[in-house]
């Protein structure tokens, strides 16, 4: 009968898996299973084997057994043994056989743009290690044993209480920890609400999107099947009044994303009294809220009405993409569905990160880390307004007065000979064009030339050249 051990010796240094198979006896079924674990490289050169009593023990065989095993492939010059270091897996000088294949070559590593100046991301050199790294440790030894099980799909209850009270005071969002359920993000929050098979959807039917958006959301709208229909959007934002059909909206309206302004006043008290004439709701993506520069902070549209409104955020742009953690704050009538599309327990954001979050906003350290880069991209900002005052007059740039990027309006026709120039110089960054609905008629909302300039994403020493760069590919002004 097979047996199957998994080591937790003190001196291996890693587990391992053996089964003693066969009907030879178990000296033999050890042999061939060591070699095994050596010849597949599983059990590295120079590995040290655990002592003969506490493998004989894990195995439930006789320790001679084991010294035997050892002894014969130590003949066979598998393992080594010297006085003082143990039993070591050998060293081998003649590659084995399976590794005698022609090595395979390590894909060329792409080469990253010289100047990344594409949108979406924060500068990853100023993620708060140090007090992240406090608060995770306050979190892992303050939490009680139950933590370390299966997650609740709600989300923990400490992160829930502390969104409730940040995002009233930052963002005038209105709810209670019972109406949050946390996901990985907004990305995770479209495939709960859009996901699954029909009946089962939390939200069915068509979806009003802006005319401009990011296609990494259509196109994972449209892989779940859902049809997205484009708004148009003009300088007080989305189009609300050419809401249709539909009886669901997805907009930006802290900050058009990627165009730059907010919904109008009055656009927002339409599109509420759009969702309460039709039974519609309002997904509201707040990716960015927290980064507003000039003008007076935008409130969330779900303060409005919370029982219209499904607000969404997360942590990408204000701590990091990598943590994968958000939110959804939703009117009481989806939450059930919400949770039943989330499943029986956490299988997306990770309890600790959860609670490391929720000390990371009650000890104050997330509200000064935004504050913080606020200062930074304001800066990066003004200097990037005044890098084109100065080499590019003729440039208009737009979006300026929040978020992590601004969008550059050039001359018709000379998009993509912009971002080609620019690729050329090493520069990577967006036209505007690749952000358009396709279905997005151009008597409604004619198309304009622009680049979408993320001035974030560049350590702070690179910022400097990639802005001295990005002024010589610009297409020349009027002469
Ligand atoms: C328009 C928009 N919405 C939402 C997000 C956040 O996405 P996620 O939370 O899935 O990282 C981003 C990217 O950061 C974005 O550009």
């Amino acid at each position: 009968m097979a047996k199957s051990w998994v080591n937790s010796a003190e001196r291996i240094g890693a587990d391992l898996h053996l089964e003693l198979a066969g009907s030879g006896g178990r000296r033999a079924a050890l042999i061939a299973a060591l070699r095994e674990a050596v010849r597949s490289g599983r059990l590295a050169p120079s590995t040290r084997l655990p002592p003969y009593r506490s493998l004989a023990a894990d195995l439930g065989v006789a320790r001679n057994t084991v010294a035997d095993a050892y002894a014969e492939l130590v003949a066979e010059g598998w393992l080594t043994a010297r006085q003082g270091s143990g039993t070591r897996v050998a060293e081998r000088t003649e590659p084995l056989r399976h590794a005698a294949r022609a090595p395979r070559k390590a894909p060329p590593r792409a080469r990253g743009p010289r100047h990344d100046l594409r949108q979406g991301t924060p500068d990853a050199s100023a993620f708060p290690r140090a007090a992240w790294l406090a608060s995770y440790r306050r979190a892992v030894q303050q939490a009680p044993s139950e933590v370390f099980g299966p997650g609740d799909p709600a989300g923990r209850v400490e992160l829930r209480e502390a969104l409730t009270e940040y995002l009233a005071r930052a963002r005038g969002v209105r709810t209670e920890p019972d109406r949050i359920v946390i996901c990985s993000g907004f990305a995770h929050a479209l495939r709960l609400l859009f996901g699954g098979k029909d009946r089962d959807r939390v939200l069915g039917g068509t979806l009003a999107v802006e005319a401009y958006g990011l296609p990494f959301h259509r196109e994972l709208l449209a892989a779940a099947d859902v049809r997205t229909v484009p708004i148009p959007l003009d300088e007080d934002g989305a189009r609300v009044d050419r809401l249709a059909r539909e009886r669901a909206v997805l907009l930006t309206p802290a900050h058009q994303f990627p165009t730059g302004g907010p919904l109008h006043a009055g656009r927002r008290a339409a599109v509420i009294d759009w969702a309460r004439a039709r039974g519609g709701v309002i997904l509201e993506d707040d990716y960015d809220g927290e980064f507003r520069y000039d003008r007076r902070p935008v409130g969330a549209v779900q303060g409005l009405d919370p029982e219209r409104v499904i607000h969404i955020g997360s942590v990408s742009k204000s701590l990091s993409p990598a943590l994968r953690l958000g939110w959804m704050v939703l009117p009481e009538r989806y939450v059930g569905d919400v949770l039943a599309a989330k499943g029986e327990r956490e299988a997306w954001a990770s309890v600790l990160d959860q609670l490391s979050l929720a000390d990371f906003i009650t000890s104050g350290s997330y509200d000064r880390h935004v504050r913080r880069m606020r200062q930074r991209y304001r800066s990066r900002r003004d200097r990037l307004v005044a890098a084109l005052a100065e080499h590019a007059p003729h440039v208009e740039v737009t979006g300026i007065a929040a978020g992590l990027h601004a969008v550059l309006r050039l001359p018709p026709g000379t998009e993509r000979s912009t971002v080609r120039a620019a690729a050329w110089q090493g520069i990577a960054l967006d036209g505007l064009a690749g952000f358009r609905h396709p279905e997005s008629p151009e008597t409604d909302m004619p198309a304009r030339d622009g680049i979408v300039v993320g001035y974030a994403t560049p350590s702070e020493h690179a910022y400097g050249a990639a802005l001295d760069a990005l002024c010589e590919v610009l297409p020349p002004g009027p002469v």
